[in-house]
């Protein structure tokens, strides 16, 4: 009844469930990527046969479903144990959220005991309690560490090491710790000597980017979840999978997607046509920019504001005395406290790790050195509206 109500109040929609079109969605079959899901399990089967660890490293470019398909492994592997009585337990930590040691092992930790305090705690000694808490509840443990080139570029390999220790020592046996790592790039070249020995015999997995029939195929098993039906035209499928094809990205292929239906009722039309689609295509961009300011605070928010308000102007770079005099501005037109040079430089640093701006020193030709700034992926313009509409709804953390 409730969503009866909902309906006519939204006036007709093409969608019957939106939020199949989320990013965190993870759908139950993945179309193309069966082999890749059976080579996974090849690989981490003698964890459930002999009990013995494994390590896996998960490669593939921009949308080719690394997060996803390690997100529907998991649990069912978990079932897998379940159904020959071993336990099993699993944790995917997102390691551009969570890119520090410390960070990152707060998250495992807090897997097991959810009141653990978020500080205070060394690593050694949140090692030491997941020791316990392994040994507790008597269970293997696989982790998935998604995006973690970005810890390893931050941080040295040290929480890689500290996991794949644990089966070393025997301190959890005859439990054993396994890891997957995910990464779009090669990360052993990140890791020091001792950690890449180890990872020196690992398994890759690699994705391959998606070709146009792939990504039809996958946007096809969306339309059916997350559309009504006889609401998509001829024409939206193919248009939508041959822009994202040229990346082979399925993420924008669905973004294209659901932007065109966000377009399609907009205009109160009946159907998704190809004209939303280009509609659509023109106002995004494939990158994730919503789904990255969802890893921003408010701070890092004004300064990223800032740097958009200046590139604005219409330079390809910004320097930094620029961006600090847009910060302050912004911060007092929001009515925030602008933070002192040194916070302001942990901003830049957070920022760039996260890939929402890049930064270099100035060549020469320029008195005295400074760091130029700018947005690499996004209009300044996009950025600049954005983060203004999350600011005024206080979105930020
Ligand atoms: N084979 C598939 N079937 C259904 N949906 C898929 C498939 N592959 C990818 N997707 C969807 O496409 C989007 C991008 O996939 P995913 O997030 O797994 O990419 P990724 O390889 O992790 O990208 P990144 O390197 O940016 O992290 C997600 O919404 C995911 O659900
Ligand atoms: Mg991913």
């Amino acid at each position: 009844m409730r969503d009866v109500i909902e309906e006519a109040l939204r006036g007709p929609s093409v969608f019957k469930d939106e939020s199949k079109l989320n990013f965190d969605y993870v759908p139950d079959e993945l179309p193309h990527r069966e082999d890749e899901f059976k080579q996974l399990s090849l690989s981490m089967r003698s964890i459930l046969t002999e009990g013995s660890p494994q390590t896996m490293l998960v490669r593939g470019p921009v949308g080719s479903g690394k997060t996803v398909l390690t997100k529907r492994f998991a649990p069912e592997f978990r079932r897998a144990a379940n159904d020959r009585d071993i336990d099993l337990e699993t944790i995917h930590v997102n390691c551009r959220r969570h890119s520090t040691t410390p960070s990152a092992l707060l998250q495992i930790v807090n897997h097991f005991d959810p009141a653990f305090p978020d500080r205070g705690f060394s690593t050694t000694e949140m090692l030491e309690q997941l020791t316990k808490q392994l040994k507790r509840r008597k269970t293997h443990l696989l982790i998935i560490l998604d995006e973690v080139d970005v810890l390893l570029k931050r941080d040295d390999s040290d929480l890689i090491y500290h996991l794949t220790r644990f089966n070393e020592e025997g301190s959890i046996a005859p439990y054993s710790a396994s890891l997957i790592l995910v990464s779009q790039e090669d990360v052993r070249i990140h890791m020091d000597q001792g950690t890449r020995s180890t990872f020196k015999q690992t398994n890759t997995l690699r994705l391959e980017p998606y070709n146009a029939n792939e990504l039809a195929s996958i946007l096809e098993q969306r339309i059916n979840l997350a559309f009504r039906q006889n609401t998509v035209n001829d024409g939206v499928v193919e248009l939508c999978a041959d822009i994202a094809a040229e990346e082979g990205d399925a993420r924008f292929a669905l973004e294209i997607l659901h932007k065109a239906g966000q377009a399609a009722d907009e205009n109160a039309s009946e159907k998704m046509r190809p004209e939303h689609v280009r509609a659509a295509k023109a106002h995004i961009h494939p990158v994730l920019i919503d789904e990255r300011l969802t890893e921003v605070d408010e701070q890092r928010a004004l300064l990223l504001l800032a740097l958009a308000r200046v590139l604005k102007r219409g330079g390809a770079y910004a320097t930094t005395g620029d961006v600090k005099s847009a910060y302050e501005a912004a911060c007092e037109e929001f009515n925030k406290d602008a933070r002192g040079h040194t916070q302001f430089w942990t901003y830049i640093q957070d920022l760039d790790a996260l890939g929402l701006l890049s930064s270099k020193r100035s060549g020469e030709g320029v008195v005295g050195t400074t760091t130029l700034m700018s947005i690499p992926d996004a209009p300044a313009e996009l950025i600049e509206e954005r983060i203004s509409t999350m600011l005024d709804a206080d979105a930020f953390t």
